[in-house]
């Protein structure tokens, strides 16, 4: 059995195209997959990180954003420590749409939940559509913590996992020295997951 202190499930949603696949890959591959299909349904990938010298199994689940898979990938939510909302910088569609995301994500998933939003592709620098201040003023406002990406240039993809890595930690660590009865965070629990799977379905 693989050594590990915790296992905590981490889910990407948003719209087709904008560069959750590729934020993935990044960070458990460390590559930017050239012709990226489009996700069908659910997508899981898994990378142990070393957070305050303990090892920490982040399970990422990267869900399609076509419509048709809606009621696949929602099924996915309430099991989520973390949830990644990712729009495209460069695509006002995908930032119109963030309200009907929040809405699945008010509807799915659980209570104590970490929720990050993330403006993709700031490479593409002449074509951008969202200044980062609305980005930033969007999450304000859902109270979601925020990171500008660039899969593309690996800009604050592996501290956008990171983040969420210590961050839960810190939750779960808090929680275990909370008296019992007291509502707080509830980890993933520590199964055995095989490491560096992926599932197609
Ligand atoms: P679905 O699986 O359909 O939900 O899409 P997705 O959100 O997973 O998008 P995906 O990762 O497949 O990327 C869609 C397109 O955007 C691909 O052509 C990628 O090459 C491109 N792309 C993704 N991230 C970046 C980025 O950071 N910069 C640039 N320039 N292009 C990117």
């Amino acid at each position: 059995m693989e050594d590990y202190k915790y296992l905590f499930k981490v889910v990407l949603i948003g719209n087709a195209g904008v560069g959750k696949t590729c934020l993935v890959r990044r960070f458990t591959q460390g590559l930017f997959p050239p012709g990226q299909g489009a996700t069908i349904g659910v997508d899981f990938m898994i990378k142990t990180v070393e957070i305050d010298g303990e090892k920490i199994k982040l399970q990422i689940w990267d869900t399609a954003g076509q419509e048709r898979f809606r009621s696949i990938t929602q099924s996915y939510y309430r099991s989520a420590n973390a949830l990644i909302l990712v729009y495209d910088v460069c695509l006002q569609d995908s930032f119109e749409s963030l309200p009907q995301w929040i809405t699945e994500m008010e509807n799915y998933a659980g209570k104590n939940i970490l929720t990050y939003l993330v403006g993709n592709k700031t490479d593409q620098i002449n074509r951008r559509e969202i200044p980062t201040a609305i980005g930033q003023q969007f999450a304000q406002r859902y109270e979601m913590r925020f990171l500008e990406t660039s899969a593309k240039e690996a800009d604050n993809v592996e501290k956008l996992f990171l983040e969420i890595g210590k961050e839960l930690t810190k939750l779960t660590r808090e929680n275990e020295v909370r008296p019992k009865g007291e509502a707080g965070f509830t980890p993933g629990s520590a199964t055995t997951v095989s490491s560096f799977s992926c599932c197609k379905i």
